[in-house]
């Protein structure tokens, strides 16, 4: 199991283990539009926890350039663990 922490609500959601984080954060009202890395609707900062999300993906690198903390919530998957995201 693994819980995504909204720190812009304090809402929590559990979540299976390397399961996409995009309904979750659907639900704590990140927007979405296109859902495949391309328009950057969805971006995220992650406030601690990177170490459990997946790899960046090629789309994540295209958009978002430099590493830093954030990442594009309908491209994430979480693997377990605890992660904390504000958007
Ligand atoms: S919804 Fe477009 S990049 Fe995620």
């Amino acid at each position: 199991m693994a819980k995504i922490i909204f720190s812009t609500t304090d809402e929590e959601a559990v979540l299976d283990s390397n399961s996409s984080i995009q309904e979750a954060c659907e639900d704590a009202g990140v927007p979405f539009a296109c859902t495949e890395g391309i328009c950057g609707t969805c971006v995220i900062e992650v406030d601690e926890g990177m170490e459990n999300l997946s790899d960046y993906t090629q789309e994540e690198e295209d958009f978002l350039g430099e590493m830093g903390n954030e990442r594009l919530a309908c491209q994430c998957k979480i693997k377990n663990g605890t992660v904390k995201i504000s958007f």
